[in-house]
């Protein structure tokens, strides 16, 4: 039964936000806390779109996809008031539901509206990456970009898409499509110029596949920026204790959960991004040691994770920038 309800809302999950249930015994469990609030997902895509332009990105890019959103589409949301006309959330879960995103809606445009600073470490200290200032970056929205941007019309086009009962995921140039689950999806994937995520590549399970699709929809002038954190989420004390947990005792943890932990280390996404056409633009790692709480010793490390190299075991999460090689380079 499972399985015919998965494969039917396969062929109908991407109408918009009206997202077909999937039901599966035994497991109901949504939500990840994350994007919540619009304060978190203002400060997320405010220092991913900082690190961007101070490392070559020179426009706001019109058409974007985020893998693993979270309880709301909120950091997408932040790039359609910053001028982008469309936008793909892709997930395996629909945490994120039209309420929560009409809600975040208005207190984002509220915030882009006052040119509010990015919230900081501060308020949020486990985000990532960090930046030298936290000011409103008025060197990447000029006025006249924020006034056509949050236009009272583009908003009320913004909150058509969104709302309930308004069953389309378009309105004039704008966009948004809630695509879950994303992996192996019938019909053809949108073509992008950015792709994004926070917080979500630690948790897919097929790597490869994911950096194939990430490959296959973004142009090739398009920019890639992910934020990835190896920690042990908390399924350990020590921040790195999952990579001394044997793969059986790992299935056991992750019992019928629909995603746990990948335990991939920095270099397995470095050689993939490699393998898949990018050149990595900016790496930004923070250490293990800064972490505050204890860490395993390597001869705790299970045979799997034996050979971790020292740049992997002592890196907590790291931010990377990349775009795709071009034969000029
Ligand atoms: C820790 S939450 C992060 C959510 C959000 N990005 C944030 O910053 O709060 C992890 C997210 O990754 C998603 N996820 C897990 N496996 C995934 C997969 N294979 N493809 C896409 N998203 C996935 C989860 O459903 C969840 O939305």
């Amino acid at each position: 039964m499972y399985f015919y309800l998965r494969s039917f809302a396969r062929k109908c999950y991407s109408i918009g936000l009206k997202i077909i249930k999937k039901v599966k015994p035994g497991f109901t469990a949504r939500g990840t806390g994350g994007t919540i609030s619009a304060r978190y997902c203002y400060s997320v895509f405010m220092r991913h779109i900082v690190q961007l332009f101070n490392n070559g990105m020179k426009t706001i890019p019109l058409r974007i996809a985020e893998f693993g959103p979270g309880d709301s589409l909120g950091i997408g949301l932040c790039a359609i008031l910053a001028g982008s006309d469309e936008y793909y959330a892709l997930d395996v879960v629909d945490h994120a539901n039209n309420a929560r995103n009409l809600k975040i809606l208005n207190e984002l445009a509220l915030l882009f509206k006052e040119k509010a600073a990015i919230p900081d470490s501060n308020e949020f200290p486990e985000v990532k990456p960090l930046l030298d200032d936290y000011s409103f970056p008025a060197h990447i929205f000029s006025d006249d970009d924020l006034a056509t941007n949050l236009s009272e019309d583009r908003l009320e086009s913004i909150r058509q898409i969104l709302s309930p009962a308004f069953r389309k995921n378009e309105s004039g140039k704008i966009k948004i499509e809630y695509i879950v689950p994303w992996e192996n999806y019938g019909n053809s994937y949108p073509v992008v110029d950015f792709v994004f995520s926070q917080a979500v590549l630690e948790h897919i399970d097929n790597l490869k596949n994911f950096y194939a699709v990430m490959s296959k929809i973004l142009t090739d002038e398009g920019f890639v920026s992910h934020e990835i954190d190896f920690r042990s989420h908390s399924e350990t004390y020590e921040w790195n204790g999952h990579w001394g947990i044997t793969m059986t005792q790992w299935e056991k943890n992750r019992g019928t959960r629909p995603y746990l932990l990948n335990r991939e280390p920095l270099s397995t996404h470095l050689q993939l991004f490699k393998e898949s056409g990018f050149q990595i633009i900016a790496k930004i790692p923070s250490p293990g040691a800064a972490e505050g709480k204890p860490s395993i010793g390597r001869k705790k490390l299970v045979d799997r994770f034996l050979n971790l190299s020292d740049e992997d075991f002592e890196t907590a999460s790291c931010y990377i920038i990349a775009r795709k090689f071009t034969d000029a380079e």
